[in-house]
C-alpha cells in the first residue's frame, strides 16, 4: 500500500472533528438525519415514514410525493436562475449551444408534451439511445416530468445489446438520433436502432433527433422526426407528483451472469441522497462551472451530470466527443474556454492524457480549476499525483469517489463540502454520512486493518436500488446472500489503521475496462455465438491505461483452422455483438479449458496465464481441483500460448 505522501494538505489536524460528528449522527440517528436532508428538496406531499425496511427491500420517504424534473428545472426557472447557464454544450466539431435554466425548462416541457402526444403514460418505459447532446438530459427530464421511466442505453452499444435491454425493460418507445459524431466520423445510430427494432419488435414508435443530417430510413407510422413532433408541442406540461418509490429510471449494468441487470432507482430516496452527497463531495457553489466527462449512458452521467447538478442549479459542461479530438489538448481547451472549476473524470482518461504529456496542458490556462474528481476504477498513486500536480496546479483537492450503479449516489469519498480530510493518493478515504461501509473476511467478520477483504454496506441508504427489473430473486441473490444482513458490493478493499478505504478492484466476474462494467459471462456468451468457436472463457489482464483489458481463450470447433485471421474475426464478432468497448486485447486458441471436477472453469489458471504471472498459492483450493490439475493446466496452457 502506498505510504501517505508529504503533500501540504497532510499538515491539517487529524482527526477532523466536524466531519466525524456529522458522520456519527448519520449512523446513530439515520432517520432523523435523512429527513433533514430530504427537507432541502421541495415535496408535493411530505412523507409519512422515513423508512420501511423489509430486508433486502427498502422504501424511503413512504407516502411522500415529488417530481424530479420540477426539482431540476422549475425550481430554478422560478427564480433569478432563469437566466443562469444550465448547460454549456460543446459539440465535437466545435459547435456550441448555451442553455439557460429558462430555456432548459421550456425544452423539457415541450419534450414532455411530445411524449404525452404520442401516448406515453406514467410508468411507461422510454428507451433513450442518444449521443451526448442536450436532447439526452432534456428527454430524461421530460420522462421524469410525466412519471415515465427512462432507460438510457449507451450509444456505443451494438444493435444486439440495445435490443436485449429494450426487450427486457419492455420499452415501446425509443428515442434516437440520425447519427453521432465520434473522432470526426459519423456513427449511424438510427440504422443501429432499426437493426435492434428488428430483433426486439416491442418498439412501436421511434423518435429521431436530427444531429448529423445524414440520410436515414424512416418507417411510416413508426418513425417520427422530433422537429415535426415539436411543431405540435405545448410550452407547458404540469409536472406529475409521483410517489417517492416511483421508479425514476432503469439502468442496465453488467453482473456475474450473461444477462445484464436492470437496476431500478426510485425518485424520492435517489434524489435526496444524490442532492446531499453531491454537495458534500463537490462543494458546489453558485459560481461553479462543473464538468463531468462521463457519458450519460452510465450511472455517473445520470447522477452526476443530470440529476444532482441540475437539482443544485449548477452550470454544467456537456461535451459530445472524444478527449483527443481533433488534438490531444481538446479537454484543456474546453476547461479554458468555459472556465471549468470542477473536473470529474476517470482514471483511464487521466492515464491516457498523462501519456500524451504535460506540454499539452502548458498551452492552456487551467487556473479556474478548484476541485478534481475521479470515479470508476481504482486510481493508482502515479496518475493521482499527475492529476494533482499538472491539472490541479498542486492547489486542488482530489475527490476519489467510490460508488456503483446500484448505490445511486457517491458513497466513499473525501467531502470538502463538509470538511477536508487529509488525502492519501490512491485511497477513496472515508465513507460519506449515512454510509456504513466495512471490509469483511470470507466468513463476514470484520477484517483487521491492512487485511484485504470484501467491501460491504451494512445499512440501507436512500439512493439504493429498489431492485433489479422484474427479478427480485436475482436482486436478493446477487447482493444480499453472500453476507447475511449486508449488501455485497462485489469489490475487494483494505481499510487502513486511519479507517481509510483502499479499493482493490472486483472480487467477482465483472471486468472494468476503461471504467466500463462488462461481465465475463456476457462476453463469453457472445464469443460462443461465433460459428467456429466451440466454447470460450474470458479473463482480465492488467492494462496500463484501461485498468483491465479483455483476454479471450477460445476452443475451436474441430473443422476450424486456427489463424491470425480467425482471431481478428472473433474480435470483430465481439465488437459487433456488444460494442467497441468489448474489443479484446488478445484472443488465444486452446485445445480445452481448465475445469474443476464439477465443470467450473478455473479462472485463476487462465488469469495467471493471461497475465504471465505464477499460479500462486495453491493451499486454498476453493475450486475443488487438485494441485496437480491446476499446475498441469497452467503448464499446458502456457505452452499452447507460447506456440501460438
Ligand atoms: C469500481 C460507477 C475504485 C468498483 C460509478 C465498483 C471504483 C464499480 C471507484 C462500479 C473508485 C467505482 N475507486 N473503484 N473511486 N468507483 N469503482 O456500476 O469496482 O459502473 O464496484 O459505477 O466501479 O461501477 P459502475
Amino acid at each position: 500500500m502506498p505510504a501517505p505522501s508529504s503533500l501540504p494538505f497532510e499538515t491539517r489536524v487529524w482527526p477532523v472533528k466536524k466531519l466525524k460528528d456529522f458522520y456519527a449522527r448519520s449512523i446513530e440517528q439515520p432517520e432523523e438525519f435523512w429527513a433533514e436532508q430530504a427537507h432541502k428538496l421541495e415535496w408535493s406531499r411530505t412523507w409519512d415514514r422515513v423508512l420501511d425496511w423489509d430486508p433486502p427491500f427498502a422504501r424511503w420517504f413512504v407516502g411522500g410525493k415529488l417530481n424530479a424534473s420540477y426539482l431540476c428545472v422549475d425550481r430554478h426557472a422560478k427564480t433569478w436562475r432563469r437566466s443562469k447557464v444550465a448547460i454549456y454544450f460543446e459539440g465535437e466539431a466545435g459547435d456550441s449551444r448555451v442553455l439557460s435554466y429558462s430555456t432548459l425548462h421550456r425544452e423539457v416541457n415541450r419534450f414532455a408534451s411530445v411524449l404525452l402526444n404520442l401516448g406515453v403514460k406514467k410508468g411507461d418505459s422510454v428507451a433513450l439511445y442518444l449521443p451526448m447532446i442536450p436532447e439526452l438530459p432534456v428527454f430524461m427530464l421530460a420522462c421524469a416530468r410525466i412519471g415515465a421511466v427512462h432507460t438510457v442505453i449507451f450509444s456505443g452499444f451494438s444493435a444486439q445489446a440495445l435490443a436485449d435491454r429494450v426487450g427486457d425493460v419492455g420499452a415501446r418507445f425509443l428515442v434516437t438520433a440520425d447519427g453521432a459524431f465520434r473522432r470526426g466520423k459519423v456513427i449511424p445510430l438510427k440504422a443501429t436502432a432499426d437493426e435492434a427494432t428488428a430483433l426486439s419488435p416491442l418498439i412501436e414508435k421511434i423518435i429521431v433527433v436530427t444531429r448529423t443530417g445524414m440520410p436515414v430510413n424512416m418507417t411510416t407510422g413508426r418513425d417520427l422526426r422530433l422537429d415535426d413532433l415539436l411543431a405540435n408541442a405545448l410550452d407547458h406540461v404540469e409536472p406529475v407528483p409521483v410517489e417517492a418509490d416511483h421508479p425514476l429510471y432503469v439502468l442496465y449494468t453488467s453482473g456475474t451472469t450473461g444477462k445484464p441487470k436492470g437496476v431500478v432507482h426510485s425518485t424520492g430516496g435517489y434524489m435526496v441522497h444524490n442532492y446531499a452527497a453531491y454537495q458534500w463531495v463537490f462543494n458546489i457553489r453558485e459560481e461553479s462551472v462543473y464538468w463531468c466527462t462521463a457519458d450519460a449512458g452510465w450511472v455517473t452521467g445520470h447522477s452526476c451530470i443530470v440529476y444532482a447538478p441540475l437539482a443544485h442549479g449548477a452550470a454544467i459542461v456537456l461535451y459530445e466527443g472524444a478527449p483527443d479530438f481533433p488534438a490531444v489538448d481538446r479537454w484543456w481547451d474546453i476547461i479554458e474556454k468555459y472556465g471549468v472549476t470542477i473536473l470529474y473524470t476517470s482514471p483511464t482518461a487521466i492515464k491516457m492524457l498523462m501519456g500524451h504529456g504535460e506540454q499539452w496542458l502548458a498551452r492552456h490556462d487551467l487556473s479556474s480549476i478548484e476541485l478534481l474528481g475521479s470515479v470508476g476504477e481504482p486510481i493508482n498513486p502515479e496518475a493521482w499525483q499527475w492529476f494533482y500536480k499538472y491539472v490541479g496546479g498542486e492547489r486542488c483537492t482530489i475527490v476519489d469517489t467510490w460508488w456503483q450503479t446500484e448505490t445511486g449516489a457517491i458513497m466513499i469519498s473525501p467531502a470538502p463540502g463538509i470538511e477536508c480530510v487529509p488525502m492519501k493518493p490512491g485511497s477513496a478515504t472515508l465513507p460519506l454520512p449515512g454510509v456504513d461501509a466495512a471490509v469483511v473476511d470470507e466468513a463476514g467478520r470484520p477484517a483487521p486493518p491492512g487485511q484485504r477483504g470484501y467491501l460491504v454496506l451494512r445499512k440501507p441508504w436512500p439512493g439504493m436500488l429498489l431492485g433489479l427489473y422484474g427479478d427480485p430473486q436475482r436482486y436478493q441473490a446477487a447482493y444480499w446472500s453472500r453476507f447475511p444482513g449486508a449488501y455485497n458490493t462485489g469489490d475487494y478493499a483494505i481499510q487502513d489503521s486511519d479507517g481509510y478505504f483502499w479499493m482493490l478492484g472486483r472480487a467477482d466476474e465483472v471486468l472494468k475496462v476503461s471504467g466500463h462494467r462488462l461481465s465475463t459471462a456476457e462476453i463469453e456468451a457472445a464469443v460462443a455465438t461465433h460459428p467456429r468457436v466451440a466454447e470460450a472463457a474470458v479473463v482480465s489482464r492488467e492494462h496500463s491505461t484501461k485498468g483491465e483489458s479483455i483476454v479471450v481463450f477460445a476452443v475451436l470447433r474441430d473443422s476450424a483452422i486456427p489463424s491470425d485471421r480467425l482471431k481478428g474475426e472473433i474480435a470483430d464478432h465481439l465488437r459487433k455483438a456488444i460494442g467497441p468497448i468489448a474489443s479484446p486485447d488478445e484472443v488465444d486458441f486452446v485445445t480445452r479449458l481448465p475445469r474443476t471436477r464439477s465443470g467450473k472453469v478455473l479462472r485463476r489458471v487462465l488469469k495467471a496465464v493471461a497475465n504471465d504471472t505464477p499460479l500462486g498459492d495453491l493451499s486454498t483450493l476453493e475450486d475443488e481441483a487438485s494441485v496437480e490439475d491446476l499446475t498441469r493446466s497452467y503448464r499446458q496452457l502456457k505452452q499452447e500460448r507460447a506456440k501460438a
